[in-house]
């Protein structure tokens, strides 16, 4: 079937035995995926709004997979069913993804992983997993059409991370390839440019910026 790497990578992680669901799911096509070319027995993907379900409808009975792939229009967490124990959410923004999880946390205490691809506050949206229990198992990034994905796997179980590892992220700084220098390369401009545009009354922002940029400096020299 036809489905972008960024999707199919989100994909790729979600463990065989599992029974997911997919938050935001638009078109439906991570889920059918799982079911179709993955062999998972069952997913569930929804969205809180009718024209992606509409599309979602089309796709699941364009791929005969309508019994395999449950559709429900529901907000964020609202459409968990029991026996679900893998979340996965991509293509939104981190504070949409933290309220999501936030808003039905009790829903949280079957689910042994989450698979979380913000399209912005990444940061943001560790701390909140940290809180809610979890801890960062692997993360992954992906490039297409010129732009930067991140993608978390979280794994049920508390771990401790400082600042500059939650920052760095704890598994991606142990990995070397060209995209990871990339993606840190253009996390350093981003930091320098903010902290060029930082106002001088930002002193504790400013201090944290400038932290930052060192790490990321140590990092790509290779020096951490
Ligand atoms: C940009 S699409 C991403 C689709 C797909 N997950 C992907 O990564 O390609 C975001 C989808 O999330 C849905 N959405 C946004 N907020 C939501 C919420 N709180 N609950 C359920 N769905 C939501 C939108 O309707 C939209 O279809």
């Amino acid at each position: 079937m036809k489905i972008n790497n960024r999707l199919k990578t989100i994909g790729d992680l979600v463990p065989l035995s599992s029974y997911p669901l997919d938050i935001g799911c638009d078109h439906a096509l991570l889920s059918i995926y799982l079911v179709k070319e993955r062999g998972l027995s069952k997913a569930v993907a929804s969205d809180n709004k009718s024209g992606p379900l509409k599309k979602a409808r089309e796709n699941v009975k364009f791929y005969k997979v309508s019994d395999k792939v449950e559709l429900i229009k529901s907000e964020g967490l609202d459409s968990y069913k029991e026996g679900i124990d893998t979340i996965t959410i991509s293509g939104m923004g981190g504070l949409n993804i933290n309220k999501i999880l936030d808003d039905n946390r009790k829903y949280l205490k079957n689910i042994n992983t989450l698979i979380l691809s913000p399209n912005n506050y990444s940061l943001a949206v560790k701390r909140k997993l940290i809180k809610l229990g979890y801890h960062v198992d692997n993360e992954v990034l992906v490039k297409e059409h010129n732009i930067i994905y991140e993608i978390f796997v979280f794994k049920k179980g508390r771990k401790y991370y400082s600042y500059k590892k939650l920052f760095l992220g704890p598994t991606l700084m142990f990995k070397n390839d060209d995209l990871t220098k990339e993606y840190y390369n253009s996390l350093l401009i981003k930091k320098k440019a903010l902290l060029n545009a930082l106002p001088k009354s930002f002193s504790s922002k400013i201090r944290l910026t400038k932290k930052e940029i060192k790490y990321l400096e140590e990092i790509l020299n290779n020096s951490i």
